[in-house]
């Protein structure tokens, strides 16, 4: 017993000492790249030298890459990583789609493609008519379960139902087909904008434990896991009028928000906020289909249009702004805004918390025109990851989710 006791504490010193060691090591290597990716990325001055200096060093496929890179701008966590990867998934990425089902309730087309949740829609219809698509299941890296919870809704069927249809349906894929048991699920996905669809999974727990879930609600209170889920953006079209962009001499109003009361914060937002002179606060909700469109001249007509979360973190406010050109101003706690992990949303959009609603007028006057500009001209870069196209195009909304998706497939070991 004593002779344990006496070597127990050598292997924890070693532990301790290795621990300390990657440590160590982590701290270096992540100084090491913020450096990089600062001295490389801050200052367009120093970057435009960079490339420069390049050129007169030789090294050809360099320097093509870092004028591309302009084009991408600083809107990237890291542009270079996107884009080599991008072109790596394009060419390799297959997704194999369940064929089984009631096309009734799972969609096997889609359904419309307008509205509120049409980002569900799009998904649907732009993974069948795209190169991702594999009939061959031994050649995918990810299996799609086709579950629109969308479709089952408006039917009178309660969630009690809906989660027992949406069990059988996936039971009956697990004793039929022998991928979802190689993994337990992990590399499988379903796509539901509506926040019925995460409801409607809870009879499977693997369902929500494993498999990736693409979501408009991100909410941690609903279960989303951040490094698992993948936040699917929330975009109701079509737009009714053609994107903002280089118009910073029209936008006179310095904040914009019109809409349902129905969360604490915008109960708040509206009743700090609605005898305002500067900020274009509206107590009440202004229809899309208000005549020759009100309510959407007013995105054109702002600098900052509001963004307070509703039932949910997410609204399709957001992707409205970023189409209109007008600077989102994020006022939720907890949300992962999709594409977190590949945009820098502080480059283009103003990432508040909801506490911050007290000072909103103040925040928003301290940012000067010239920081309004550049925010402005980055939105207008982004705009094309914001919209569905069918069929769809290079960098649209649909390959950002599919390539978050195939950063997930990265992580599970079939
Ligand atoms: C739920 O399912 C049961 C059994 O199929 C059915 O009798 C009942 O009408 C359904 N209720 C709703 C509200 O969908
Ligand atoms: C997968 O595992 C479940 C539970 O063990 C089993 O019921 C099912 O038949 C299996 N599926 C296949 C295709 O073997
Ligand atoms: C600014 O607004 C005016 C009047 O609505 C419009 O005619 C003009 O095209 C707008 N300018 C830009 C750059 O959008
Ligand atoms: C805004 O003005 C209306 C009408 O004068 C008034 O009833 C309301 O209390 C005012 N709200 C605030 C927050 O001052």
């Amino acid at each position: 017993m004593s002779s344990v006791k006496q070597n127990q504490p050598q292997p924890s010193c070693h532990t301790l000492f290795s621990l300390r060691g990657s440590l160590l090591t982590l701290a270096i290597l992540t100084l090491l790249s913020f450096t990089y990716l600062s001295l490389k990325y801050t200052t367009p001055s120093s970057q435009v030298t960079a490339s420069v200096g390049k050129v007169v060093d030789a090294g050809r496929s360099e320097e093509v890459e870092d004028a591309d890179d302009d084009e991408f701008g600083d809107v990237y966590h890291s542009p270079r990583v996107f884009k080599l990867n991008f072109a790596e998934m394009e060419k390799r990425f297959k997704v194999y789609i369940y064929p089984d089902g009631d096309s009734k309730t799972f969609y096997q087309t889609p359904r419309k493609l307008t509205g509120k949740y049409a980002s569900e829609g799009y998904f649907f219809q732009n993974i069948r008519e795209s190169r991702f698509r594999t009939l061959d299941p031994d050649q995918a890296h990810l299996f799609f379960i086709p579950i629109s919870c969308h479709k089952m809704r408006g039917k009178g069927t309660s969630y009690e139902n809906m989660t027992i249809i949406v069990q059988n349906y996936v039971e009956s894929l697990i004793s039929k087909y022998p991928y979802w048991n190689r993994t337990l699920g992990a590399d499988h996905f379903f796509v539901t904008c509506h926040d019925v669809g995460v409801r409607a999974t809870e009879g499977l727990p693997l369902l929500v434990k494993n498999s990736i879930r693409a979501v408009c609600s991100p909410s941690y209170d609903v279960g989303f896991i951040p490094h698992k889920d993948v936040a699917l953006p929330q975009v109701l079209q079509p737009f009714a009028l053609p994107a903002g962009g280089n118009d910073v001499e029209n936008r006179t109003s310095l904040g914009f928000w019109a809409g349902h009361r129905n969360s604490k914060i915008r109960v708040i937002l509206a009743r700090v906020w609605e005898n305002d002179t500067e900020l274009d606060i509206s107590n009440n909700r202004i229809s899309r289909a208000t005549g020759h469109l009100v309510y959407q001249k007013r995105f054109y007509r702002s600098k900052f249009c509001i963004c307070p979360g509703g039932s949910q973190v997410n609204s399709a406010r957001i992707a409205d702004s970023i189409h209109y050109g007008c600077i989102p101003v994020i006022l939720s706690n907890y949300y992962d805004l999709p594409f977190n992990d590949i945009l820098d949303w502080r480059k283009f959009a103003v990432v508040l918390k909801e506490s911050d609603v007290y000072q909103l007028k103040q925040i928003l006057k301290k940012i000067s025109q010239a920081e309004f500009v550049v925010l402005h001209n980055n939105l207008v870069k982004i705009q094309k990851h914001f919209q569905w196209n069918s069929p769809p195009v290079r960098y649209d909304a649909f390959h950002m989710v599919m390539y978050n998706l195939w950063l997930r497939h990265h992580t599970i070991q079939y």
